[in-house]
């Protein structure tokens, strides 16, 4: 990467960037600095071919992320308050739809923005120690950076207004039993497991999974006939690749694939 980063620790080893949030002594809470070097890297990140998947931590073992600034939005006016959500909401966005698998590796807390960063990455995978909530009613505001609707999307309505509305929180077995998690693994086993999951990713052809998110992300909140229409044309589009040859001549040959992301 071409800048250090004041709030984030970033390395790059066989193609996955590790993003691993540093701010300890706040328990990893999102500030300014942080969601602006999000977005920078992100772009990067976007641009750079050697990085195949990202997997974003929490520095420590404690906390993933504590949510947003609690001290930095303290004194924002409406128009702060309208533009902070929207700065956070564009950067997880953007995480979001990076065309690269994200897996979350969850450290610790994930509350308010930082449970709502993890539900912006693609698959969740949590250390049994990690804690969940969207406590931002009991500050006497609202998730301002997409809890309200990423998360009924995970869990179902039901649940996240109860979570939402409360801001009860609740353990890793608990958000696995809800869906919010994919997998919950031992504190010490966290980033081995989530390397797990991304090599597993990596190992098929890099075009189909793009192809895949993209359909997921875009029909997910359409009409299913709008959806289909989307899968048809990622569908067709595969058929221009030599992975979609090489994946499919490797099943008939009875052989494992070779895919080079062409
Ligand atoms: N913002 C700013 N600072 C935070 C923070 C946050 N979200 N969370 C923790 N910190 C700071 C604490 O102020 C404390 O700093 P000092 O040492 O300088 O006092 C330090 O991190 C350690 O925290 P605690 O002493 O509170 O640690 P604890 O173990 O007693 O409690 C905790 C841990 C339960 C996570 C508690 O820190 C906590 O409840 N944090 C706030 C969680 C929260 O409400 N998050 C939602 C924020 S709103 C939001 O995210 C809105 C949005 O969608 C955009």
């Amino acid at each position: 990467m071409s800048v250090a980063y004041e709030t984030l620790l970033v390395e790059i080893s066989g193609g996955i960037c590790t993003v691993c949030l540093n701010r300890p002594q706040a328990l990893n809470a999102l500030n300014e600095t942080m969601i602006r070097e999000l977005d920078h890297l992100f772009d990067e990140l976007a641009a750079n071919d050697s990085v195949k998947a990202v997997i974003i931590t929490g520095s420590g073992l404690k906390s993933f992320a504590a949510g947003a600034d609690i001290a930095q939005m303290k004194d924002l006016s409406v128009e702060g308050g309208r533009k902070w959500a929207q700065l956070g909401q564009s950067v997880f966005r953007k995480i979001e739809n990076l065309p690269k698998p994200v897996v979350a590796a969850v450290n610790g807390f994930a509350l308010g923005g930082g449970c709502e960063l993890a539900m912006a990455c693609d698959i969740r995978i949590a250390s049994s120690q990690a804690k969940f909530a969207q406590p931002e009613v009991t500050l006497g505001i609202t998730p301002g950076y997409g809890g309200t609707q990423r998360l009924p999307r995970l869990v179902g309505k039901g649940r996240a207004k109860e979570l939402l509305f409360t801001g009860m929180m609740i353990d890793a077995a608990e958000a696995y039993r809800i869906g919010l998690v994919n997998q919950v693994t031992a504190p010490e086993e966290l980033l081995a497991a989530a390397a797990a999951m991304v090599e597993k990713i990596m190992k098929c052809s890099p075009f189909a999974v793009q192809m895949c998110k993209a359909a997921v992300n875009n029909g997910v909140d359409d009409e299913l006939d709008t959806g289909i229409v989307y899968e048809a044309e990622v569908f067709g589009l595969c058929f221009s690749t030599a992975d979609q040859k090489e994946g499919m001549a490797a099943f008939l040959e009875k052989r494992k694939a070779n895919f080079t992301g062409r």
